[in-house]
């Protein structure tokens, strides 16, 4: 839906990232939040368009209009807390069987989004928002760096540092090897988000956190510590540590993990 600048009123900042800032508003006399694009943002809020006109699903926040003008906005339904924050506040009161939820709930965005060709390529909980503020529903946001893989012809290195593929930043910087963006390295972002809906925080340990020291780490075979609240080992080692494979094609697919993820559900 295109809008008018008298169909909106923009409020308060409530957050922001390095290609936006975001705002609460009114729409048509409605609560939203209104994110608006900074200069060099202004592309991206284009790309996130395009993918929000194809999508549409449960945990996958809705957009509601746009604004291009002297600003460029996207109107989305305004929640109270991304997953991040959301630990910072209630994170005691969370047990593995919700985090699990959370992951099954990723799981399932991220299945649908595959199954329709694109890739998020900037998972993480900062890009996850809470439902309602009771917390059993979340929704992935933040499609700025999604890839449409049957339309965009730029598939290059982009997303969160400590989420990004090994193959990513490996060869980020070799021109003879061009390696793209791929389901399977939104596979292994999605591995490292689960990790911290696990651990209820965004903080990674120190030595997961720069690049060189990421692919140090994995290729001496050093992983992630199993997060906080995983009791079954087995669960972390069986559904994620295959994430983690260094070569793509080896890793399990977002269908894989969203039916290990329902499995092992039923047998808890
Ligand atoms: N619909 C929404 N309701 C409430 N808060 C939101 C909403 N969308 C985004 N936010 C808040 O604004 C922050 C930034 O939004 P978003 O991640 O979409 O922007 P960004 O600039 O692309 O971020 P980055 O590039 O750093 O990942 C989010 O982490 C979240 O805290
Ligand atoms: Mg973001």
């Amino acid at each position: 839906m295109i809008t008018n600048i008298d169909d909106f009123e923009k409020g308060e900042e409530i957050g922001g990232g390095t290609f936006s800032v975001v705002f609460k508003g009114l729409l048509h006399g409605l609560p939203v939040a209104i994110k608006i694009a900074r200069d060099e943002g202004r592309k991206s809020i284009h790309k996130e368009l395009q993918i929000f006109d194809k999508v549409k699903h449960a945990n996958i926040i809705p957009a509601l209009g746009v604004h291009l003008g002297v600003d460029n906005m996207l109107f989305l339904a305004l929640r109270n807390f991304n997953l991040t924050n959301y630990f910072i506040d209630y994170g005691n009161e969370l047990k593995f069987p919700q985090l699990k939820q959370y992951c099954i709930q990723v799981a399932d965005a991220m299945k649908y989004l595959h199954n329709k060709n694109i890739l998020h390529c900037d998972l993480k909980i900062d890009n996850i928002l809470v439902k309602y503020d009771k917390g059993d529903q979340i929704e992935i946001s933040d499609f700025g760096c999604a890839i449409d893989l049957e339309h965009d012809h730029c598939i290059k290195f982009i997303g969160t540092q400590t989420h990004v593929a090994y193959e990513l930043i490996k060869y980020r910087r070799n021109p003879a090897i061009s390696i793209t963006a791929s389901k399977a390295s939104d596979v292994w972002s999605f591995a490292v988000t689960a990790w911290q809906i696990l651990q209820k925080s965004d903080q990674l340990p120190i030595d997961f956190i720069k690049s060189e020291d990421i692919i140090k780490n994995y290729e001496a075979g050093k992983k992630l510590p199993i997060p906080v609240t995983v009791i079954s080992e087995d669960f972390w080692r069986y559904i994620f540590l295959p994430c983690f494979d260094l070569h793509p094609k080896a890793r399990p697919t977002m269908e894989d993990l969203h039916k290990s993820l329902l499995r092992f559900r039923e047998a808890d």
